[in-house]
């Protein structure tokens, strides 16, 4: 495992000579834990074949902008948002005119278009077409709007001619991604994540469940795969898409949800509760629908086991963080739980007026036993990232 582990590597190869080497850059990046898609113009098909790149990466391999079948698996705009690093190597003198110039007539001009991961070269071509002004004028122009240009190198071409235009070696480009993604935040380590509402069975078909999306803890684990750690997600009753890169665990009760959490967070390093877990269930689930007879009815409740305080007491558990949703005196509840539940970090919001179940945004306030900090309302998407951020910046400082 490497910096790059479960860090998500678009490659994309253009057609030059140099396309073979893109073979063993994608052996190099899966050996080190990435997960790499490829994404292969057709000229590059020309040099090497899909099916070795498929095999290298475990993947299969994107080729067509317009191809319903592959749009169904994995759509050119879920890909470019998929990845967390773009890397175009080989990149073709025409490939680079076409980027600078915006176009997006292919798969990979369209990928490199939408997404908004650092987005990296490697330059491969004779030495007078890199030497070129048009060429030299296209990076000045890529570089100026972020774009990373790796080489090219000076050496023997395959064109015969000494000179610059050597695509760099894999092993050098493997060894630049890293600094493109500024070394994930969580890099190395193991969360499992809580998630979503749980419901508890009253009769064959009813239950007690309450209003909880399931996009927060969502947002979270997806922010965590990307701050490069490994991810278990438990997920109650939600109809939410999987995180790429995310193992999913899926559950129904609360005692499902405990069981499952219990069994994932035995060797991980942080937890996160997002999940709204029933305090209460039935005491006695009825064998067979209860028939409306009676003015009133009483179901008798239970208390359900609390998952979160029980990972808190583990001894040499993880960093444990919990959620509190309040309506009123947000801070001082959540220092209470903070404090009751011996947690790492708690992250209370308020609930009501738009904000918190079902909603896209929310609002966060951080506390931790000697400090806390405020995160602004934002979507629950960037409220992630800056949770992660903070739950790493944490955890170096108490437990690595
Ligand atoms: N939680 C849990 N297991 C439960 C209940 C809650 O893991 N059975 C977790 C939630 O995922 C959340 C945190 O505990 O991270 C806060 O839950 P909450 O129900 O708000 O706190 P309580 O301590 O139950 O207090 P109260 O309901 O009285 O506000």
């Amino acid at each position: 495992m490497d910096a790059l582990a479960n860090r998500n590597v678009l490659l994309g190869i253009t057609g030059g000579i140099a396309a073979y080497k893109a073979a063993e850059l994608t052996r190099l990046l899966v050996t080190g834990g990435a997960r790499v898609r490829v994404a292969m113009t057709p000229a590059a098909q020309t040099f090497v074949t899909p099916l070795t790149l498929q095999a290298l990466s475990g993947n299969p391999v994107h080729t067509e902008l317009l191809d319903s079948a592959a749009e169904a698996a994995m759509g050119h705009i879920e890909l470019a948002r998929w990845a967390d690093v773009v890397l175009v190597a080989p990149a073709t003198a025409d490939f680079i005119a076409r980027l600078a110039h915006g176009h997006a007539n292919d798969l990979l001009s369209t990928l490199c278009l939408a997404t908004r991961a650092p987005l990296a070269l490697a330059p491969a071509m004779n030495t007078q077409m890199w030497l070129h002004p048009a060429t030299q004028a296209n990076c000045e122009q890529l570089a100026a709007r972020g774009v990373t240009l790796l080489g090219p190198g000076a050496g023997d071409l395959a064109c015969g001619e000494t000179g610059p235009g050597r695509m760099l070696d894999p092993a050098e480009l493997h060894a630049a991604l890293p600094d493109l993604l500024g070394g994930g935040a969580l890099s190395g380590l193991r969360v499992v994540v809580t998630a979503g509402p749980t419901r508890e069975p009253v009769d064959p078909v009813r239950y007690l469940g309450n209003r909880s999306s399931g996009k927060m803890g969502f947002a979270v684990a997806q922010a965590a795969s990307r701050a490069g750690a490994s991810v278990t997600l438990v997920a109650g009753p939600v109809g939410l898409p999987t995180p790429s890169g995310v193992r999913r665990v899926d559950v129904e009760t609360a005692a499902q949800m405990h069981a499952a959490t219990i069994d994932a967070v035995d060797d991980c390093d942080i937890f996160i509760a997002a999940a709204a877990v029933a305090d209460y269930r039935p005491a006695q689930v009825a064998g067979e629908k209860i028939k409306k007879q009676a003015a009133k009815l009483n179901v008798e409740l239970e208390r359900t086991s609390d998952i979160l305080a029980e990972v808190a007491a583990l001894e040499g558990g993880p960093f444990t963080v919990g959620f509190a949703a309040e309506t009123d005196d947000v801070a001082g509840y959540a220092r209470e739980k903070l404090a009751s539940k011996k947690l790492d970090m708690i992250a209370a919001n308020r609930v009501g007026e738009g904000l918190a179940f079902g909603t896209d945004d929310n609002e966060l306030e951080l506390l931790w036993p000697d400090g806390g900090a405020r995160l602004p309302r934002a979507p629950k998407s960037e409220l992630a990232q800056q949770l992660i951020a903070q739950i790493a910046e944490r955890y170096d400082a108490t437990r690595r």
